[in-house]
């Protein structure tokens, strides 16, 4: 469904505005194999930025995978994860789920069948007594494995990278750091919005991940951006909106991202069947988001 305003889910495409500034800079650290970590308070764009990062450099060539760690509840899924979305690359789609189905079934389909040739642990998912400490020692692996097999720069993202401490996490945090360093072809993302619990994983002298990925810190989205788009946003429905409504809307947000939009959308409520913004529809709509 095309919405005008977007709020609660990552933004893509023409949606997305602004931070022209993180975006190069996340960029350029990630194509010098510099693994980064975005940290900024809840909804402020975190996701969606990474998101558009990956896009662009998978249209480049690139391999990339993702997880949510805030999606995964135990171990064994976060193994299954880690794997099955570095395997979307090869457009073989849940290919644990597949084997996990039936891996005689599975080795019928001549894609599935090559790849389970070529990376045989993906059999371990049809065990049933497996130890999902062992899996994800080899799954945190996996990404690498399969960039030097297919010869590819691959570029895994961890959102919400502070829900890794629910899974008894001093251990699996240093191995994973362990593991990572040793990964020459595979960069990493982190994102997450506990602010301290990131600073405290990536900054802190005794953390394992010291120093190991650039910081970027997400401030609010550029005022001059975010107002070109309010603006193309309204006249898209024929509706005009005076400059000053513009920054009395981004004065009350701040130019937060989440904020912003669903201020815009309120008084896009109540302005849409008229032609334009009006100082009445824009205090009524203020007044609304104050509650
Ligand atoms: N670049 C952008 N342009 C326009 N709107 C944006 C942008 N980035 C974020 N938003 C707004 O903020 C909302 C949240 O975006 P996103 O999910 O990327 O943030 P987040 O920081 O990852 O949030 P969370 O803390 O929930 O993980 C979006 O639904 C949208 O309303
Ligand atoms: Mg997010």
């Amino acid at each position: 469904m095309k919405k005008l305003f977007i709020t609660g889910v990552p933004v893509r495409g023409d949606d997305f505005t602004g931070r022209s500034k993180e975006l190069s800079q996340t960029k350029y650290y990630l194509e010098n194999g510099q693994s980064v970590v975005l940290v900024a308070p809840r909804r402020f764009g975190k996701t969606s930025l990474v998101l558009k990062v990956l896009e662009e450099l998978q249209e480049s060539g690139c391999y990339i995978a993702d997880v949510d760690l805030f999606t995964i509840v135990n171990k064994k899924r976060l193994a299954e994860t880690i794997v099955e979305n570095t395997l979307k690359n090869k457009k073989v789609l849940s290919v644990a789920t597949r084997i996990k189905k039936g891996v005689s079934q599975a080795f019928k389909n001549p894609q599935l069948r090559q790849t389970i040739e070529d990376y045989e642990f993906v059999l371990k998912f049809a065990e049933a007594n497996v130890d999902p400490e062992e899996l994800l020692e080899t799954a945190l692996d996996f990404p690498q494995t399969f960039a030097e097999k297919e010869k590819k720069d691959l570029f895994f993202f961890y959102d919400e990278f502070g829900e890794i401490t629910k899974f008894n996490g001093e251990h699996l945090i240093k191995m994973m750091r362990g593991k990572f360093q040793r990964h020459p072809q595979v960069c990493y993302i982190f994102a997450g919005s506990h602010e301290s619990l990131m600073k405290d994983l990536f900054t802190k002298e005794k953390s394992a991940f010291y120093k190991f990925a650039r910081v970027i810190y997400l401030e609010e989205i550029a005022f001059d951006e975010f107002s070109n788009y309010i603006q193309r946003r309204f006249k898209q429905e024929g509706i005009s909106i005076s400059h000053e409504s513009i920054k009395e809307i981004l004065g009350k947000t701040r130019g937060h991202p989440y904020y912003t939009q669903l201020l815009c959308s309120s008084i896009h409520y109540i302005v849409r069947n008229s032609i334009r913004v009006n100082a009445c529809s824009l205090k009524s709509a203020i007044l609304i988001f104050a509650h």
